[in-house]
């Protein structure tokens, strides 16, 4: 397995481009199944995740062509209806193709998502959505089958019990080729579902309300080709800027959307953190003295979980006692452990962790392991700071997420490389 080996307490400068949006190009790639022409989508980052989801469409049918940071996809000779375990088990999004098959094919098959690192993450609200529209759904031999009862999928009004972002968009997608008007209330407002609806209507689809509460779908007969360039990763631009934060450095962040990053900005101000906005990105200056804060994770526009682990690894060194409550995950707190390997003074009960800031040389390197993609990223950021090496397992969780971390980072005057079992360290 590969590792990251980090001598930390290097300052960061200079510029960063941020890459296409992870959670934003995996709906896209799945909604290019109902269009009958190629779509073409461009800054589309290169990240396991992403090849998962191109192996997933390969696998329906779906010829597709990825060059430099555009993908093209030809999905009309789709011709399977399932998504095997295996495809399944490599990345949780899987999920978010039965939507486009089930509406344009009548049926999809997928074999039930299992746990996750950081909690169980079921899809009743995907299936709770699908059955309102008319699909009998039936779980089976670890499989989950659903069939559009009259042959079509029909208007519905659904209020989902949370605002899921999977559950949204999957009802989004299946919505727009079914018979009559779906309204879905209580959904999902994130960023990256303004920019599937951007992407849907211009397929053709008539979706109205993406980024608030009610989302309005008028189901209509076929869907075509379209281009469409993602939005930038609001959670790679939040990672960098965390990045900046705990070495105390002046980077500038670009392609970047700070309307999409409104949360984390106004917390990293409060940590004292300097944040201004130019012409082309955000600049980033950190500040010798951070002071501890409160953070609550909650859907968008509130403050996102998948800046939690990064926030909390900055948070050790601030001066006092940070509280973080994660609300949206059961489970997403496997860092911390890692954290505390590296002398963070944190205490978690239940949801909620303590951290006591340690400031002056609080971290110190050794060996850690990413449990998943952001937990990943937060002992990146950990490791920037700690004194001498820090070396981290498993990082293949963080190529799930963020395209050429170490060579972004190593831009940035970082020193970490990525080393196979076998190599040698860094020297300091
Ligand atoms: C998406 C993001 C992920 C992010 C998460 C929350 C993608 C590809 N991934 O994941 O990075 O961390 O949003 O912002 O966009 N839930 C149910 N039943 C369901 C669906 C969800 O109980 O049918 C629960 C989950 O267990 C979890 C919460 O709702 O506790 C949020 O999940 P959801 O918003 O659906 O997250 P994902 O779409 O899986």
């Amino acid at each position: 397995m590969e590792k990251y080996i980090i001598m930390g307490g290097n300052p960061l400068s200079g510029s960063v481009r941020i890459s296409g949006a992870k959670n934003a190009v995996l709906p896209i790639l799945a909604a290019s199944l109902l269009s009958s022409g190629v779509c073409v989508i461009k800054d589309v980052p290169r990240l396991r995740d992403v090849h998962v989801m191109k192996e997933v469409l390969e696998f329906l049918g779906c010829t597709v062509e990825w060059s430099g940071s555009t993908m093209k996809i030809d999905a009309s000779k789709v011709n399977s209806i399932e998504i095997s375990d295996f495809l399944m088990r490599k990345m949780r999004a899987s999920n978010l193709v039965m939507g486009p098959l089930l509406t344009k094919f009548r049926s999809a098959k997928l074999s039930f998502p299992g746990g996750c690192a950081i909690g169980s993450r079921p899809m009743d609200l995907h299936l709770k959505g699908l059955s309102a529209m008319g699909a009998i759904i039936e779980e089976k031999f670890g499989f989950i089958e659903a069939i559009a009862k009259d042959g079509y999928l029909k208007g519905a009004e659904i209020c989902l019990d949370f605002p899921s972002v999977g559950a949204t968009e999957n009802i989004m997608m299946a919505a727009t080729l079914a018979r009559g008007e779906t309204i879905i209330s209580n959904a999902a407002k994130e960023p990256e579902i303004v920019d599937l609806q951007r992407f849907l209507n211009n397929m053709g689809a008539q979706i109205s309300g993406a980024g608030t509460d009610i989302i309005t779908i008028k189901g209509v007969d076929e869907l075509s080709a379209t281009e469409h360039t993602v939005i930038p990763d609001r959670i790679e631009a939040g990672t960098l800027m965390v990045a900046a934060s705990i070495t105390k450095s002046n980077i500038k962040i670009e392609n970047v959307q700070a309307k999409h990053m409104e949360a984390v900005i106004s917390k990293l101000r409060e940590i004292g953190i300097k944040i201004t906005e130019e012409e082309s990105g955000l600049r980033v200056i950190g500040m010798e003295d951070l002071k501890a804060v409160d953070i609550k994770t909650m859907p968008y526009p509130g403050f996102p979980t998948d800046m939690q682990p990064q926030m909390m690894a900055l948070l050790s060194i601030a001066k006092g006692t940070s509280i973080i409550s994660e609300n949206i995950f059961e489970n997403r707190f496997k860092h911390v452990d890692e954290l505390r390997r590296m002398g963070a003074d944190i205490k978690v009960e239940g949801r909620v962790a303590i951290i006591k800031g340690k400031e002056k040389n609080g971290l110190s390197g050794t060996f850690v392991n990413a449990s998943d993609l952001r937990a990943g990223a937060a002992l990146v950021i950990a490791g920037l700071a700690a004194e001498d090496a820090t070396i981290i397992d498993s990082i293949h969780h963080i190529d799930r997420g963020y395209e050429n971390f170490e060579q972004k980072l190593r831009g940035l005057g970082a020193k970490i490389i990525r080393v196979a079992e076998t190599q040698r360290g860094l020297e300091k």
